[in-house]
């Protein structure tokens, strides 16, 4: 999957309108068996309103108002589906008979909502980190970043390097089994997700991101983007 795919289904999921899923109502009904294979009623996670007002800031070194924007659309849309993945799952018949590894609705589904559901949780992350003065680390998080690179330098080196390799995210999370912090490369949304782990930094690295304000230099992005992680959040989340 290359990014120009990616992006166009970003888009798609974004405008609202859209996945393949969704251009029509489905007819879920086809797919119901009996009363007794329906989950109970879902609970639908928040749409988010607004870019909070602090992720602003960032204009000062470049990622522009306009970028975070449209980039609510984005995340909106991965809210949006999430809700919709939910109810149509919430209808799905769970008769094992009718599930399979190709065209099942249960596949699609469940591999689809894995794409909108972890893209809802990375924009949260996203938004929430950023809107901060950068810099070095700070707190318990700090300790975690030089426990395992040594230092901030090494940590902050590693850490943009993962994000010119990554074709959409960098994750600094926690690791509960071994106590201690790693950057993680993601490519879609919904990879490379490790478990027991808390994800504390999750840093856009899709075109959408970036390319309204720097073009294809994603490494200009990247400085940018790490002068405003707000620490004092990121430590929050431990
Ligand atoms: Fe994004």
């Amino acid at each position: 999957m290359n990014d120009d795919h990616i992006s166009r289904r970003e888009f798609m999921v974004g405008a609202g309108a859209a996945s393949l899923l969704f251009v029509a109502k489905p007819n879920w009904g086809a797919f119901l068996n009996s009363k007794d294979n329906l989950m109970s009623e879902p609970k639908l996670v928040s749409v988010p309103q607004a870019i909070p007002e602090k992720v602003y800031t960032s204009e000062k070194v470049g990622i522009s108002r306009k970028t975070h924007d449209e980039h609510l659309k984005l995340w909106q849309g991965y809210a949006n589906q999430t809700n919709n993945l939910r109810k149509a799952m919430a209808e799905l018949d769970t008769d094992p008979a009718k599930a399979n590894q190709i065209t099942s609705p249960m596949r699609s589904l469940k591999v689809d909502y894995t794409f909108a559901y972890e893209g809802y949780i990375n924009h949260n992350v996203y938004f929430e980190t950023l809107g901060g003065s950068g810099g070095p680390a700070t707190g318990a998080v700090a300790d975690l970043i030089n426990a395992t690179y040594g230092s901030f330098e090494k940590w902050a080196a590693d850490f943009k390097a993962t994000g010119i390799a990554g074709r959409g995210w960098v994750y600094l999370a926690y690791d509960h089994d071994e106590k201690a912090v790693f950057n993680y490369i993601g490519d879609a949304q919904n990879t490379f997700p490790v478990w027991n782990h808390t994800l504390l930094l999750a840093m856009d690295v899709y075109e959408h991101a970036y390319y309204l304000d720097f073009q294809t230099a994603r490494a200009k992005y990247i400085d940018a983007y790490m002068q405003c992680i707000d620490w004092a959040a990121v430590n929050a989340k431990l």
